[in-house]
């Protein structure tokens, strides 16, 4: 089968009120990813040669999200065919199929845009072709008026007789169109309806009667879910997370509790990972074969190399590089900072804009300073060395390979390779002090009763 070229044109002009938000619908996000991402990765897949997004007035986060594809504004919100003929200029001269996607419907699959595509392919196939569904509830939903001759028209719900509203068969919204065709029926679509909106639906009558022939394919309602509500963002989240965990259970991961972990759209996991509980990824994390992460460890923008073992109650922010079989513990933040090979860090540290070479051991509660309130600086740990518990290590510094720190050490000079940096001038031991102090005390407080 010969694919013929495919446009893509997904729209998203709608600024979604009921999610009641300043930020349009399609910049709301699911498995941290904005709704109208998911749309884009998935044309991606795909092999779409061209995409335009029809967004509205002053959507720049939108236009942002969406490029380097171009987008074009609907400056008024006159009706899906309206916003589809806002793309034709930016599509001049294409000449293959055209795919109308919704940006606010996020889990259509590449595999579903691929069965409009097949109905499009072979010889004098029918240049309008929809997806149409079966919803368990079809309120609100055009209706696809299918007789012995096929698809003969779509009627809007509220245009609809009530023998039409009975039909149960839905349509998605999403469409292939040859594109000469596309632009043809568009000319001729008027707004002489309920809502008075130019229908883009419309096209399958106009195509019919032009003797064009119209097609139906079929969607899964799972799939076809738009968000229109904060209600919907939380189910499409549930279903989400569902196939995302079953995705990396196959993917030969093993999750103790999957319903308590959270992934991104973007999160990789390797094989033979084990993921405990309360776990939650945010977008931009890949995760290396055999690595372990410990329960209540949060991880985003964090590549975790093989073999590492992360929490239990680790924080990795963006830019943390945790090296193979590297130990990052219990309450421990690393932010912008590789640990190489075999490093640790295993209680209460925040590392932040740092190195720490391979196999060195940051102990308990050390601290890189690195923000002086105006600048972040870089601390450079070197291969082998030994932080002391408690060290504060204020940079710019830099700790030689092999070197030490004593505990509470407060480095602000380099420390050159097998030194030791302490700032101990000696303890003072006074013997009795504690019993003497202790005596004080309880007789102050016992006076005050008294008195
Ligand atoms: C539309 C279809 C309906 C279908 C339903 C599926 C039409 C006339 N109706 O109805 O048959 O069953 O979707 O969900 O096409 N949009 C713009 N600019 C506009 C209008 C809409 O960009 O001027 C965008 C919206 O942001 C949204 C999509 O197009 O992403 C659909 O618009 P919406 O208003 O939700 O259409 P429905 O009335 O639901
Ligand atoms: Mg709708």
């Amino acid at each position: 089968m010969t694919q013929r070229p495919t446009a893509a044109i997904v729209l998203a002009a709608g600024m979604g009120t009921r999610m009641k938000s300043a930020r349009p619908k399609v910049m709301h996000a699911v498995g941290g990813r904005p709704l109208v991402g998911h749309v884009l990765a998935t044309l991606k897949d795909l092999n779409v040669e061209r995409v335009v997004a029809v967004i509205g007035p002053g959507m720049d986060d939108v236009a942002k999200a969406v490029a380097p594809h171009p987008t074009v504004v609907q400056t008024e919100r006159l009706g899906t065919g309206h916003a589809v003929l806002q793309a034709k200029d930016a599509l001049a001269g294409f000449d293959g199929d055209i795919l109308i996607a919704y940006g606010d419907t996020p889990f259509v699959t590449a595999e579903a845009y691929d069965r409009l595509r097949a109905a499009r392919a072979g010889e004098n196939p029918p240049s309008v072709v929809v997806m149409g569904f079966l919803p368990d509830d079809p309120t609100g939903y055009g209706r696809l008026i299918v007789s012995a001759n096929g698809l003969e028209r779509i009627v809007e719900e509220k245009d609809a007789t009530p023998d039409e509203r009975r039909v149960r068969l839905c349509n998605s919204g999403i469409f292939a169109v040859e594109a000469s065709a596309l632009w043809t029926l568009l000319a001729k679509v008027d707004k002489n309806n309920a809502k008075g909106e130019y229908y883009l639906t419309d096209i399958v009558k106009l195509a019919r009667e032009a003797e064009l022939k119209c097609a139906v394919v079929n969607g899964d309602e799972d799939e076809l879910l738009g968000i229109n509500s904060r209600a919907d963002l939380v189910v499409a989240e549930t279903l989400f997370q569902q196939r995302m965990r079953d995705d990396v259970i196959e993917g030969g991961a093993t999750l103790t509790d999957p319903t308590t972990v959270y992934f991104s759209a973007d999160t990789v996991v390797g094989q033979d990972v084990e993921i405990g509980p309360f776990v939650v990824f945010g977008p931009g994390v890949t995760i290396g074969n055999g690595v372990v992460i410990k329960s209540h460890s949060h991880i985003e923008g964090a590549k975790i190399e093989q073999g590492a073992i992360v929490g239990p109650f680790a924080r990795l922010r963006p830019g943390a590089v945790i090296g193979p079989h590297a130990h990052v513990g219990n309450f421990v933040e690393v932010k912008n900072a590789t640990l190489e090979a075999g490093a640790k860090a295993n209680h209460l540290t925040y590392i932040g804009d740092a190195r720490v070479g391979a196999g060195a051991n940051v102990g308990a509660g050390t601290i890189t300073a690195n923000y002086d309130g105006f600048n972040k600086t870089f601390t450079d740990i070197g291969a082998g060395a030994s932080i002391g518990s408690n060290s504060v290590l204020v940079a710019p510094v830099k700790i030689g390979a092999g070197a030490m720190t004593g505990a509470g050490a407060v480095v602000r000079k380099d420390v050159p390779d097998d030194a030791l940096a302490t700032n101990e001038g000696g303890q003072k031991t006074i013997p009795g002090f504690a019993g003497k102090y202790r005596a004080k005390k309880k007789a102050e407080k016992d006076a005050k009763k008294k008195g």
